[in-house]
């Protein structure tokens, strides 16, 4: 079936077409530019941009993909979690083409597109699995026992793990959003230099403020500039501190639920010492690991169409009154 899936719950507008789970075309515009001197996604802002950009992504998709709009038999789109104003422009886009085409659409939940994004690669896991999805405004576990059952197994409690690592970067003065940068310059940096706190050992839950505040502290008492030799050591530490709870809670998540495989998506997925402890620690106990390639992992619509079109080939479509939603708990 030839999907368009259509994405811009933040700040990507995104558009991407897939023919039977096979991925056309994958288009993303991303915002980050303008946002980065606010140090933040500013909705309003990022509703407009998605107005400017959500034509020019779907004529690309669609020229990528060598297929024009009247071949396209259905439309995937987010309906939520996320920013009211940006969801509407996907959604009304959506809902616009579906009802001129005279084709079914569906809305998507964002976590449940960020999870199908693992069913785009060579390597499929089967059921079931637990997935961590990480991202800017989620850290949460899942038990995943088919395409539509997830279990919620644990979340954070304050701030999300993508926060964590963009704050964090913030009172670096490394610019937003800092999980890239982060990334970036820790890897000249000794993980152990600096023993910052891990949260809720004993917990399925997360919490990343304590983490955050931490590293103020610390920054307040040192009292001035750091030197070119301390940040990849304070990053790299920081980076161990959220990749160590991460890692330590899924693998404990699966062992509890007698699991053999494991997840992990969303945009901090596509932090390269997290999937390089998840690699070393999941072969160690025998535990099939399957990471999207970091262009899934970030915000994209191939993983909206994944999912979608699974529901649309079960025969689950949506009509045109379709509101988007900005809380939309997946299995809780
Ligand atoms: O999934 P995503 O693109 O958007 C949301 O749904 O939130 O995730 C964005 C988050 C940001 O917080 C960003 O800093 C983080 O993912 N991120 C990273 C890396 N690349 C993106 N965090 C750590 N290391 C990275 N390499
Ligand atoms: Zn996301």
């Amino acid at each position: 079936m030839l999907v368009l899936g259509i994405e811009s719950s933040c700040d990507e507008t995104a558009a991407a077409i897939i023919n039977n789970g096979k991925i056309c075309s994958n288009v993303i515009a991303s915002q980050i530019t303008v946002h980065s001197k606010y140090g933040g996604v500013v909705p309003e802002i990022a509703s407009r941009k998605h107005i400017e950009a959500i034509y020019v992504v779907l004529k690309q998709a669609l020229n990528d993909a060598n297929v024009t709009l009247e071949e396209i038999e259905g439309i995937a789109v987010t309906r939520g979690p996320g920013l009211v104003g940006s969801l509407l422009i996907g959604l009304s886009t959506a809902k616009a083409l579906a009802y001129a085409l005279d084709i079914p659409f569906v809305g998507v939940n964002h976590i449940e597109g960020h999870i199908a994004a693992a069913f785009l690669t060579e390597n499929v896991p089967s059921f079931p699995f637990v997935a961590l999805v990480v991202s800017g405004g989620h850290t949460n576990i899942y038990l995943v026992n088919n395409y539509h059952n997830f279990q919620l197994l644990g979340q954070t409690r304050d701030d999300a793990a993508g926060e964590a690592f963009d704050k964090g970067a913030n009172l670096l003065n490394l610019g937003y959003p800092g999980g890239v940068v982060i990334d970036k310059i820790a890897k000249s940096g000794n993980p152990q230099k600096i023993a910052f706190p891990r949260a809720m050992k004993d917990s399925t839950d997360f919490s990343f403020s304590g983490l955050k505040t931490s590293l103020l502290t610390m920054l307040k008492k040192l009292n001035r500039n750091l030197n070119a030799e301390e940040l990849p050591d304070i990053a790299a530490s920081y980076q161990e501190a959220i990749v160590d709870v991460l890692m330590e809670k899924t693998i404990k998540a699966a062992e509890d639920n007698n699991v053999s495989r494991i997840v992990v998506c969303g945009g901090v997925a596509a932090n390269s010492r997290l999937r390089e402890k998840f690699e070393r620690e999941t072969s160690l106990r025998n535990i099939g690991l399957f990471i999207p390639p970091v262009i899934l992992c970030t915000d994209n619509a191939a993983m909206i169409a994944a999912i979608g079109e699974i529901m649309l080939k079960d025969g689950r479509s949506d009509t045109l009154d379709l509101n988007a939603v900005s809380r939309w708990p997946l299995g809780a």
